[in-house]
């Protein structure tokens, strides 16, 4: 199989238009790249379920709310275009920063509440830069459906609700995160881990599995349920919490009581690398 690697809006525009004329299912998947097995999930199911999968490949700027952390993103075009290729996506978009913004950005897509906790306060401007560029390609590439991780649970929520407000016409689907086998949730920041911090970050699942433990075993007071997080990443001196927070699933406001399915989610740090997961909890019925 072959991809075809598309830079231009334009041309994008063009091949798709003909594609869609002809009833062809259009399944879009919104990458940055330095494409993992998590990404090959997204871009398997798109392509058991659409006739023309696109992969866009962009490391978006206005999402880094750090410099450094957008100059350290790992770039690896060639081996992610064989990546797609393997897994049936027929086309990689992949445009140069000057295609996807021309001018300086006067609009932006702002998505509230949503974004009031977890990364929200953290990365200021995150979730706006994010819901921007994906509401950009969702314009772009007008696709029957589009592809997002649960790794990343905030941001698909906040997509989902973008899409919902604004009427986007295009079918959202979640996907659960892909593990490495020892548990480590697969992410292109990984690859910036050395072997001992590759090691301890291993201890990021382990505690949200003791989080969710708590939970199926009946325990309601949510400080309980991240305390049983939080002694474990303690004991770990090279792991920073940023934040262990549990929150219900839809509007990722924390809860006090546990009454129903919470999300339990967390971002640490580990050495200069930043690291998050989530688990869905279920209370015993
Ligand atoms: P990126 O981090 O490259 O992730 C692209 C997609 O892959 C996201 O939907 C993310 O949730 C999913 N993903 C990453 N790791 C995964 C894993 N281990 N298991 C399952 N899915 C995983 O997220 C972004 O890019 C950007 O914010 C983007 C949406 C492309 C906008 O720029």
């Amino acid at each position: 199989m072959s991809v075809e690697l598309i830079p231009s809006i334009g041309r994008l525009r063009e091949r798709l238009s003909s594609a869609r004329r002809a009833g062809v299912t259009i399944g879009l998947v919104p990458t940055m790249g330095a494409l993992h097995e998590g990404h090959g999930c997204l871009v398997e199911q798109a392509a058991g379920e659409c006739g023309l999968v696109v992969v866009s490949i962009f490391v978006n700027p206005i999402q880094f709310n750090q410099a450094e952390d957008f100059a350290r993103y790992p770039r690896t075009i060639e081996a992610d275009l064989a990546f797609c290729a393997e897994r049936g996506a027929q086309i990689v978009f992949a445009p140069s920063a000057e295609e996807m913004y021309p001018a300086p950005l006067r609009s932006f897509v702002e998505v509230t509440r949503l974004t009031d906790h977890l990364c929200g306060p953290f990365r200021p401007g995150h979730f706006r830069g994010v819901a921007t560029i994906v509401m950009k390609l969702l314009q772009i590439v007008q696709p029957d459906r589009a592809y997002f991780g649960e790794k990343d649970a905030q941001q698909l929520a906040v997509i989902r609700r973008m899409v919902s407000d604004l009427n986007v016409p295009v079918e959202i689907l979640g996907v659960p995160t892909v593990r490495e086998p020892d548990g480590l949730a697969m992410s292109s920041r990984n690859r910036l881990l050395n072997a001992e911090e590759r090691r301890i970050a291993t201890t990021l699942y382990r505690a949200l599995q003791a989080a969710e433990r708590a939970v199926a075993a009946g325990v309601t007071d949510a400080e309980a349920v991240r305390e049983a997080a939080l002694s474990m990443l303690r004991e770990q001196p090279q792991i920073r919490v940023e934040y262990l927070e549990v929150v219900e699933p839809d509007e990722m406001q924390p809860v006090g009581r546990i009454d129903g399915p919470v999300r339990v989610a967390a971002a640490v740090w580990v050495g200069s690398t930043r690291l998050i997961d989530n688990i869905l909890s279920m209370p015993p019925h």
